[in-house]
């Protein structure tokens, strides 16, 4: 595997995850893999679990790891091309790259929108040019659009816990402060759409997913309606994609607390397990009870981030 970005990028999604079982009961197995590999990880945005998972992982495959926090001691990067480079920017990604691939085997690239160009951002502009110039594969921490390793983390844990063979999941919005991106929601709804789940998304107008994502899944606007009878309430916030307003691209449009999720949201679901890819801000997203309740399952997801990131390593390694 050189790039993995998209559900697709595992191939089939039932050896994937005949794989990462595997991995969980046996997680050293493959520690020969990875000998003398280095895995460069780098970070233009903060992180707790996608920094200490991904590199658990690399560990577990006997890999060396090496950490970049870009905006912790790196040289300040340009990112456009043509721009005469008077300002505080000392390098351009297009030497960056090359030279941070010299020393390693595999990249990981974390690298948020930015919410200046929906276009820019949904190209995927920093990620691309990584893949293109760096020469070597590379795998999405979360980018402007995408967080695969939390999706497939997210997918073995229902598998893990999923009581009926065909589960109900939602996906829900839910208030925040802050503007956020679009990655988890857009590769939840890519991944749910290519398990066998019966998957519905709930929002307030306005909140529309990219179709490229969301697809053909159900849009529920009742938040109460889209709960009933559900399996797994997938909780997330985001900010306007820009579908329906692109001038509205990036912001908040809504902080209603009503969709919080609370215990009686919870009440009309079918015992449903709650989920969130943490971080995660209590009593806006969720309250208290509802992630401290035993039907969370925010903290063994959080443990399969290790789990994804182990698969996907081990895959890019045996592409080497
Ligand atoms: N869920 C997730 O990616 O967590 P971090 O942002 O802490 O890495």
């Amino acid at each position: 595997m050189k790039v993995f970005q998209h559900v697709s990028d595992l191939g089939n999604l039932n050896t994937a995850l005949a794989e990462a079982f595997e991995i969980k009961k046996e997680r050293y197995k493959y520690n020969e893999l990875g000998r003398n590999k280095t895995a460069l990880l780098i970070f233009f945005n903060n992180s707790l679990r996608t920094r200490l998972s991904t590199q658990k992982a690399a560990l577990n495959l006997g890999m060396n790891v090496i950490v970049l926090d870009v905006n912790q001691g790196a040289w300040k990067l340009e990112t456009e091309r043509g721009v005469v480079m008077d300002s505080d920017k000392s390098e351009h990604l297009l030497e960056a790259i090359p030279v941070m691939a010299s020393y390693c085997d595999i990249i990981g690239v974390r690298s948020f929108a930015t919410f200046e160009s929906r276009k820019d951002d949904y190209e995927e502009k920093i990620l691309n040019q990584f893949i293109q110039y760096s020469g070597k594969p590379v795998f999405f921490m979360e980018s402007a659009t995408v967080h695969p390793l939390q999706s497939f983390a997210d997918l073995i844990t229902m598998e893990e816990y999923k009581k009926t063979a065909r589960p109900k999941v939602v996906l829900t919005w839910a208030p925040h402060p802050k503007a956020l991106p679009q990655a988890v929601p857009n590769s939840f709804a890519e991944w749910m759409n290519a398990a066998d789940v019966d998957f519905v998304v709930t929002h307030p107008k306005g909140y529309e997913l990219d179709p490229k994502f969301v697809g053909n899944a159900r849009v529920e606007y009742d938040q109460m309606k889209a709960f009933e009878g559900a399996d797994f309430i997938y909780a997330k916030n985001w900010s306007c994609p820009g579908v329906t307003c692109p001038e509205d691209y990036g912001k908040v449009l809504c902080k209603d607390m009503s969709w919080t999720v609370d215990e009686a949201h919870m009440a009309v679901t079918n015992n449903a397990f709650f989920m969130h890819c943490l971080p995660v801000r209590r009593n806006m997203i969720v309250t208290d009870g509802v992630i401290e309740a035993p039907t969370s399952l925010v903290i063994p997801e959080a443990a399969n981030r290790e789990i994804s990131a182990t698969v996907v390593l081990k895959r890019m390694l045996e592409s080497l």
